[in-house]
């Protein structure tokens, strides 16, 4: 496992950049990647746009997403609205490399239907699809991407994508399940903020068994790396 702790959210955000613009650079593409919603990847997003168009080769790029919320892809809770509006579209990225979870379909069919479209499009190791990459946050009840404390068991699901439901508005999402994840080869967690600060002691520290109430704390990729990168402030009160 491996730390990296910037000043502030926007150096979180360009020390990832930095490191995935090494990391693309230094592999043949296609290269399948995850996104995610929430604060940081929005940072990131826009980084992306504003400075590293140029830098890459994107249509090398498939973007996919850990989770989404079941709306339209207008809605403003869309994942997919979010990455669309900040990078997706300023840097043209062809439709054919944007792979979304379809939040306007019956939420049930539309897991089903992404996890074929996964293992239609992605590499397979004991039948599950690998990402080249997932980018995930976590929440300070501990959860990622939707899988929330309440709903441990889709840290073991057999299905590729589930549905899953936000504990406190009750909202329907679509997840990528915990072998799905810990199946990638590389994980990177983006966490910032003083919220997320006894959470990261317990998950990255000495939380011993506490820590294991914490979906985040699951993630472990098999045969992958993990990365975790945060501010100074999450940080706060992990010994690294
Ligand atoms: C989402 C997520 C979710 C998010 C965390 C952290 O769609 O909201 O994928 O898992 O990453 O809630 O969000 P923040 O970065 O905003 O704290």
């Amino acid at each position: 496992m491996h730390i990296h702790i910037s000043d502030s959210p926007a150096q979180v955000a360009r020390s990832f950049a930095e490191f995935f613009e090494g990391w693309v650079k230094e592999k043949q593409g296609p290269l399948h990647i995850a996104l995610s919603g929430g604060s940081t990847p929005a940072v990131l997003y826009r980084l992306w746009a504003a400075e590293f168009a140029d830098l890459m080769d994107w249509e090398q790029l498939h973007f996919y997403w850990g989770d989404e919320r079941c709306v339209p892809p207008d809605d403003e809770e869309s994942n997919y609205k979010m990455a669309d509006d900040l990078f997706l579209s300023p840097l043209q990225i062809p439709s054919c490399n944007i792979h979304r979870m379809r939040g306007e379909l019956p939420p049930e069919a539309e897991a089903g239907r992404y996890g074929e479209e996964l293992k239609d499009n992605l590499p397979l190791i004991n039948g599950l699809p690998v990402f080249d990459l997932i980018i995930l946050g976590m929440g300070g009840d501990g959860h990622t991407a939707s899988i929330f404390p309440g709903q441990m068991e889709l840290l073991q699901s057999q299905e590729i994508c589930a549905l899953a439901k936000h504990p406190v508005s009750g909202q329907e999402r679509i997840t990528l399940t915990g072998p799905v994840i810990n199946n990638a080869r590389t994980v990177v967690f983006l966490v910032t903020g003083k919220s997320k600060q006894e959470r990261l002691q317990e998950i990255l520290g000495e939380g011993g068994e506490r820590a294991q109430q914490y979906p985040a704390a699951h993630i472990k990729p098999a045969h992958g790396q993990l990365h975790w990168f945060l501010d100074q402030q999450a940080a706060h009160k992990v010994s690294v």
